[in-house]
């Protein structure tokens, strides 16, 4: 199953067939297709492949927008604006059914609505038919006191995952109002353990996930530099750089993980520090991961592919310049193309 030989035609193929089709082993993922939708639409971003699904751009970029969930007549649903994950939810966006009367529990979903802007970007769309306002007032209403976010407004947990959404959706809309930036640079503070990484909240285990979404919120929000001291940073470098076995771990005694070749090493490259982990071991184990059959990566050797982990393998790659692999916006979580085209319509805003 397993080769060196990076197989794109197949990830290519693999990308394009998770947008077609959700494998009946998968169908418990239903109500997140948002976010596997993100990971085949980047995947084939960092592929230089979206000319696969030029055919079906428009319409994709139609189905996303047709989970925005759009405030009523009266506002009185305004915290409950952002994305769906799927059409299971709710209802298909009729914009004037939806404004009479919103369907109680229709809420969006702060992964959902991070993924959906976050496709939207890579697909080129220009961001017309986003209700900013909503979104950020939807926003607002899933932050906590102590600076950590909730995923929906009917509650859930808050940690450090969705942190990291909030920071992403303010800055790919370029407005911060629907955070506390204070408390939240807090809370990312409060989650530095004892081991120099971070935890998903306070006295919790320092993780690789967590430590990307914390330190990649302060990059987004231009707050690293007055969050941590120089002694800090260089625990957490060394913290990273230990996650290293051949591949990386997400924290200590535990296996490699092919997510994790994103997750520590964008962290790592963030840190400016990526160059003092061994590319041959990393890549090597990335590939050992990748199906030569179907396309994409699993997060163990001989393990079955997985849309998560296919578009981490091939950040992990990217990360180290494999050849033919878009360059990626380590903080953003999408290639430098799609920022740069965010970055244009930023410029685009600022004029208008
Ligand atoms: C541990 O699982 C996994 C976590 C504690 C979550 C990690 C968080 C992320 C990957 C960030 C997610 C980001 C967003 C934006 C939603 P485990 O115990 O199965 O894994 P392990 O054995 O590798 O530690």
């Amino acid at each position: 199953m397993a080769g060196n030989e990076f197989v794109r035609e197949k990830h290519v193929k693999f990308f394009v067939r998770t947008l077609q089709i959700l494998p009946s082993s998968c169908a418990s993922l239903d109500t997140n297709r948002m976010t596997i939708a993100f990971f085949a639409l980047s995947g084939l971003d960092v592929l230089c492949a979206l000319n696969a699904i030029e055919k079906e751009k428009q319409e994709i970029i139609d189905w996303i927008y047709s989970l925005q969930v759009l405030p009523d007549d009266r506002g009185s649903n305004r915290p409950q604006c952002g994305f769906r994950g799927s059409s299971t939810l709710g209802h298909h966006h009729d914009p004037a059914k939806a404004r009479k009367k919103p369907i109680i529990y229709d809420s969006g979903h702060i992964a959902m609505t991070y993924t959906a802007l976050a496709s939207l970007v890579i697909l080129g769309d220009d961001l017309s038919r986003l209700d900013k306002d909503a979104i950020i007032s939807g926003l607002k209403a899933l932050q906590q006191d102590d600076g950590s976010f909730c995923a929906m407004p009917e509650g859930s947990e808050h940690d450090m995952r969705f942190v990291y959404c909030a920071s992403c959706i303010s800055y790919m809309l370029k407005d911060w109002s629907g955070i506390n930036i204070h408390t939240t640079a807090d809370y990312i503070k409060n989650s530095v353990s004892y081991e120099g990484g971070i935890a998903q909240g306070p006295d919790a285990e320092a993780h690789g996930g967590p430590t990307f979404c914390g330190l990649a919120s302060l990059v987004l929000m231009d707050k690293l530099q007055s969050s941590f001291t120089p002694k800090q940073v260089s625990r957490l470098k060394r913290w990273c750089i230990s996650r290293q076995q051949t591949g990386f771990q997400g924290r200590p005694n535990k296996p490699v993980d092919t997510c994790y070749s994103f997750w520590v090493g964008a962290t790592l490259q963030l840190l400016d520090t990526f160059e003092l982990s061994n590319f041959e071991f990393n890549r090597s184990y990335i590939l050992q991961t990748q199906s030569n059959v179907t396309g994409g990566f699993a997060k163990w050797p001989e393990s079955s592919p997985d849309a998560l982990h296919a578009y981490f393998g091939i950040c992990g790659l990217s990360l180290m310049k494999e050849p033919g692999l878009a360059s990626l916006h380590p903080a953003l979580n999408i290639s430098q193309r799609a920022a740069d085209h965010l970055h244009t319509l930023h410029q685009q805003w600022q004029e208008e």
